[in-house]
């Protein structure tokens, strides 16, 4: 495993990416609230460059009227068709079994108890050292 500085923490600040290609694989690396993470720039739904998405939050709904809106800064949408990862862990909250054509019985389940889909972004180990930001691969 070969390790990779990436920059000076003070290059950035909570909030914002920078976008790099670490052997060949493209990668961007997050600051999210003063804590880093890394995401694989490749969506697994049609390789888009999943990480120039728009960063937004995560809305939940257990009861009709009532949502509660989370995560804020967390997840990432991409691009090209909007699903949505947690930049956290490249969880996917999207449900694959809505773009089938086949009925399936329905139930009615509150919003918090929706189910992740099996999507999962790569995310890259990051860790900060003497205030650099070190990748892992
Ligand atoms: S390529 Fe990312 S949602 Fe389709």
């Amino acid at each position: 495993m070969a390790r990779h500085v990436i920059a000076p923490v003070d290059e950035l600040p909570p909030g914002t990416r920078k976008f790099l290609d670490i052997d060949g694989r493209p990668i961007a690396i997050f600051n999210i609230k003063g804590e880093f993470f890394g995401l694989l720039n490749r969506c697994p739904h049609q390789g888009a460059a999943l990480c120039e998405g728009p960063l937004i939050g995560l809305a939940q709904s257990s009861d009709p009227g009532e949502i509660e809106y989370t995560k804020l800064g967390e997840i990432i949408r991409c691009p090209w068709h909007g699903w949505e990862f947690d930049i956290r862990t490249g969880q996917s909250y999207c449900d694959p079994k809505r773009f089938r054509a086949r009925a399936y019985p329905v139930n009615v389940e509150p919003g918090s108890a929706v189910v992740k889909g099996p999507y999962v972004a790569e995310t890259i180990a990051v860790s900060v050292e003497s205030d650099y930001v070190v990748v892992d691969l």
